[in-house]
């Protein structure tokens, strides 16, 4: 549909006077396909051409000459609506889909630059709570959005590992612990000690200072210090790879806030040099407009968390020029983001427009809020095995003979809780809950991957291989729900497109419960296995192409789909 949208745009380029470039951009796709193919909007010619956007619009559709490939063109108000021949689309995406397989969708090369994803980046010594799996889940599939629209993306863990808490832990260690305790219980005692020092500071407030003697130690690279820093850390890695591994996620840096601990000198002083820090009570600050200053050193001298993010926002830009550097995180750290994204700006860097901060709402659970506070370190690892367990339970009872039902569950549980977390708009506060996540007729994963699941259960039936399916006849493809199958499987190039302008995986996971519900409709219209081989071909030709689709889609939600469910 893409080549045919070049066409449209030379088409519109004449008679307008506009560059074809100029014309390709303005070209919408709409989402209701009853106004059209592809729809072209006349308001930015109304102030040159002093007439409304209406007549404008009106005028340019009595010149326009009709390629081949467009059925009929319409004047509705301000807009021309082009329907392309239906038969033209369904062999232009049938075509397109079956040539391309698994890479339907995805971009040949990585040739468009580089693009920094900052995602998951969970604390060391804290629990991996459920905001950081909304940001692992969504990062990824930022990262393989962008990816196939030809970027070559680098995913950075950036792992809070770094701060005054590792001053308290230190303390905390020493004065409730011992090795094998932490040796033995992970996490969870490492978070025990964490919330003891915290209660016992209140009425003891000396421990603050010690905790902060600790940390200063740390930045000045005592070696005592950071070989229990180095060991809390392991220990945390440890147990958060467990996590990574049930939902199969990969980082190409684990550069965390500890990086940057000999690189932050250099920083400062050039945004001393620049005249931008002021002491204020002993601290260095950035002072901005309209926002609260930014902290760079406390009175003490020790860097925060803003000091590590400008000099990892530098470092990466040297090391990765990046078109985009992109940041994951929930959106209370708003204020940080538009802080640091300012310093860099009156630095005097012109790609801090580069940096962009994607924030998303909270999750909880249905039986109040889900918090670090809590305490509850293996939370995050019981919702995925509880999601696990009880698909399996599904599984048993719909379809007991199912072969690798062990494997299937994994896929469609773990599945179900990723979907969950992008079906809607990512900014929107989720309320958790497992009827809903794991309903197959809903609006969710499981509901997608059992289409899938059909779809490969008809080509099973068919007795025909993939291969097989070829010179199909296109016109035997007239049938309403048919053509609306084929137009959603074409409009998938420009969903990824979508999803990356708006930063949204959301597009993505919309777009394929809509195809999957198209595919229903055309499977409950039509008879597939019919005994006229050629309308056989035909209609199986649509189901694998839906099924590369689908498949194409839950990958770049970072959901499998399995063949058999
Ligand atoms: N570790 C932080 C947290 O858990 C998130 C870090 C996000 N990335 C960044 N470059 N600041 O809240």
């Amino acid at each position: 549909m893409e080549d045919y949208k070049i066409q449209l745009a030379a088409v519109l380029a004449k008679i307008t006077g506009i560059s074809a470039v100029e014309a390709e951009e303005l070209i919408e796709v709409p989402s209701n396909r009853d106004m059209g193919d592809f729809a072209f909007p006349c308001f930015r010619f109304a102030k040159i051409l002093k007439k409304s956007p209406n007549v404008i619009a009106s005028e340019l559709t009595e010149k326009i000459v009709k390629p081949q490939f467009i059925e009929r063109v319409e004047n509705v108000n301000a807009y021309i609506n082009f329907y392309v021949d239906k038969t033209v689309v369904v062999q232009a995406v049938l075509d397109k889909v079956l040539a391309e397989k698994d890479g339907y969708g995805f971009a040949a090369k990585k040739d468009k630059g580089n693009i920094v994803i900052d995602y998951s980046s969970p604390n060391i010594a804290k629990p991996f709570h459920i905001g950081h799996l909304r940001s692992t889940v969504i990062g990824n599939s930022l990262y393989r959005i962008f990816e196939a629209l030809g970027y070559n993306c680098i995913g950075i863990n950036h792992l809070g590992d770094w701060g005054t808490q590792f001053g308290k832990l230190i303390v905390a260690y020493e004065k409730y612990s011992t090795k094998e305790d932490v040796e033995q219980k992970g996490i969870q005692e490492l978070l025990r000690i964490y919330v003891k020092f915290h209660d016992e500071a209140k009425s003891d407030p000396s421990l603050e200072d010690l905790a902060r003697e600790n940390f200063t130690k740390m930045e000045q690279g005592d070696a005592n210090a950071l070989a229990l820093w180095r060991w809390f850390k392991e220990i945390s890695l440890k147990e958060f790879e467990r996590v990574y591994k049930m939902l199969d996620i990969s980082f190409d840096s684990l550069n965390g806030e500890a990086f940057y601990n000999d690189k932050m000198d250099r920083v400062i002083k050039e945004l001393d040099d620049k005249k931008l820090t002021k002491i204020s009570e002993g601290a260095k600050i950035i002072e901005l407009d309209n926002m609260s200053p930014c902290l760079i050193t406390k009175k003490d001298g020790s860097s925060l968390y803003a000091t590590r993010d400008i000099t990892a926002a530098l470092y990466r830009k040297e090391t990765y020029d990046f078109k985009k550097c992109i940041y994951v995180t929930a959106l209370a750290q708003n204020l940080h983001f538009s802080q640091f994204f300012k310093v860099i700006e009156k630095m005097g860097y012109a790609w801090s427009v580069d940096l962009v901060h994607v924030p998303f709402g909270m999750v909880s659970m249905e039986t109040g809020s889900l918090s670090t506070r809590s305490g509850n370190v293996l939370l995050l690892e019981e919702i995925l095995a509880e999601a696990v367990k009880k698909t399996k339970e599904i599984i048993e009872e719909k379809n007991p003979n199912l072969e690798n039902k062990e494997e299937v569950a994994q896929d469609v549980g773990i599945g179900a809780i990723i979907f969950d977390d992008m079906y809607n708009t990512i900014i929107k506060d989720i309320q958790f809950s497992w009827e809903k996540v794991l309903n197959f007729d809903g609006e969710t994963g499981p509901y997608v991957q059992y289409t899938y699941a059909r779809a490969n259960s008809v080509l099973r039936k068919s007795g025909m291989a993939i291969s097989d399916i070829e010179n199909i006849c296109v016109d035997l493809i007239i049938d309403e729900q048919s053509v609306a199958l084929v137009k959603q499987i074409g409009a998938f190039n420009s969903m990824i497109t979508e999803a990356a302008e708006k930063y949204e995986p959301s597009v993505i996971a919309r777009y394929a419960v809509n195809l999957a519900k198209c595919f229903n409709k055309f499977y409950h219209d039509n008879s597939i296995l019919v005994d006229d081989m050629k309308l056989k071909k035909a209609r199986l030709a649509l189901v694998v192409s839906t099924m590369y689709t689908i498949k194409n889609a839950l990958w770049l939600l970072g959901i499998k789909a399995p063949k058999q469910m």
